[in-house]
């Protein structure tokens, strides 16, 4: 198939498009580039020894996204051009909402000016809100605590009622879990701009001495030692289920976890850091972070059942996997710094 991918260039995008090419489709990315580099897109060739496509644009310009759309056959779209810092959206909320409703507009009207019948979504976790784990496809949606949160659910209702409309239209909205590591080559990963604010990335600054110490936010939830526990998924597995989630892509909206099963507390994880690699992660436990919930971890059984895919990588390969991409890429931060 040829595969128009929106954000091709960026963490996911790119880990997708490898497996996407090393799974025989064509591969066609749309990106203006605001987070990302025009060198992973050579890296991703590089990787896969073919060609790709690929257009400086901003998927919310109507006009530079139909000429795509004209001038290739265009098989199915998967849409994950979007702005995603959580915090960040609490500041410039308009800036969110235009960039990830418009966008996922502009695509999907295009989609059915030339009677493109594949849209896959990258949604989030977050849509669910603080439920009862784990997460089931099925259960009823809660309020999100950001305007980042609430472009995912939106979004989600949009692309539903375009299928319920048109019912050649085909829609997969995945909703990823914690999304970590890297490449197994360690050429394409996760770049955070500025001090990141997830965890996997600042464990990674902290082991490479770049940032001081890990602040652990609160070990006084309900959880198995008092720390937030998420369902990490190693980038490459979530890459490989678009894959599937594409190839079984039938009529109508289908929703689908993208993550393990299984949760892993930050003081799991960084010992699982530690062990994997043979480096201390020092670190400091403070105040919970506002937003945040005790535990997010996902019934995988839907996409096991339906796609035939599951998650293969554990904990241990994303923490050599980000620590090997981390190490590859010789970005350090201006200044030693600490929060
Ligand atoms: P990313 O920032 O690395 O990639 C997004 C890409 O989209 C970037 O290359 C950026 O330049 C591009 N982009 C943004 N707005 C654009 C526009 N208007 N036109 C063209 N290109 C544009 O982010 P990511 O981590 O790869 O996330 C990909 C998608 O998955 C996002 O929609 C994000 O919200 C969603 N998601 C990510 C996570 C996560 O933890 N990384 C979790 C859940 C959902
Ligand atoms: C965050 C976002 C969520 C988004 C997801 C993936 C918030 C409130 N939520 O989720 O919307 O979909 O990223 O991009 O930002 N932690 C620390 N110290 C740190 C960083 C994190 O202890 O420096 C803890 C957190 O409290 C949490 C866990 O590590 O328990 C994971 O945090 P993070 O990587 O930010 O992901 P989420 O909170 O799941």
């Amino acid at each position: 198939m040829n595969i128009l991918v929106t954000g091709g260039a960026g963490y996911i995008g790119s880990h997708t498009c490898v497996a996407l090419l090393e799974a025989g489709h064509s591969v066609i990315i749309a990106d203006n580039l605001s987070n990302s580099k025009r060198e992973n897109v050579e890296k991703i060739m590089r990787l896969v020894d073919k060609e790709v496509t690929f257009y400086e644009i901003d998927v919310t310009d109507e006009e530079a996204v139909d000429v795509i759309f004209r001038n290739y056959n265009i098989d199915g779209v998967i849409h994950f051009a979007g702005h995603k810092a959580v915090g960040e959206s609490v500041e410039k909320p308009l800036d969110y909402y235009c960039n990830n409703i418009v966008s996922t507009i502009v695509l999907t009207k295009a989609c059915k000016k030339y009677d493109v019948r594949r849209f896959v979504f990258s949604s989030s976790a977050t849509v669910y809100g603080d439920n009862t784990v784990p997460f089931v496809e099925s259960m009823n949606l809660l309020p999100t605590t950001n305007p980042y949160g609430e472009t995912k659910a939106m979004s989600e209702r949009i692309l539903t009622d375009i299928a319920k409309s048109n019912p050649a239209f085909s829609v997969s909205l995945l909703r990823y879990f914690n999304p970590v590591g890297a490449h197994e080559s360690g050429l394409i990963g996760e770049v955070p701009s500025g001090i990141p604010n997830n965890l996997m990335p600042y464990v990674t600054q902290v082991a490479k001495g770049n940032l001081k110490k890990l602040q652990v936010f609160g070990n006084d939830y309900p959880t198995v030692d008092g720390t937030g526990v998420r369902d990490y998924i190693h980038v490459m597995d979530l890459a490989e289920g678009h894959v599937a989630a594409l190839e079984n892509l039938t009529e109508g909206v289908h929703i689908y976890n993208l993550g393990t099963g299984k949760g892993t507390s930050v003081l799991e994880l960084v010992n699982a850091f530690e062990e994997a690699n043979g480096i201390e992660v020092p670190y400091e436990v403070v105040g919970r972070r506002p937003g945040d919930i005790a535990s997010c971890y996902a019934d995988v059984s839907k996409a096991e059942r339906e796609l035939g895919w599951t998650a293969k990588r554990d904990v241990i390969s994303m923490c050599w996997d980000a620590w090997r991409f981390e190490k590859n890429n010789f970005l350090r931060l201006p200044t030693m710094l600490n929060r």
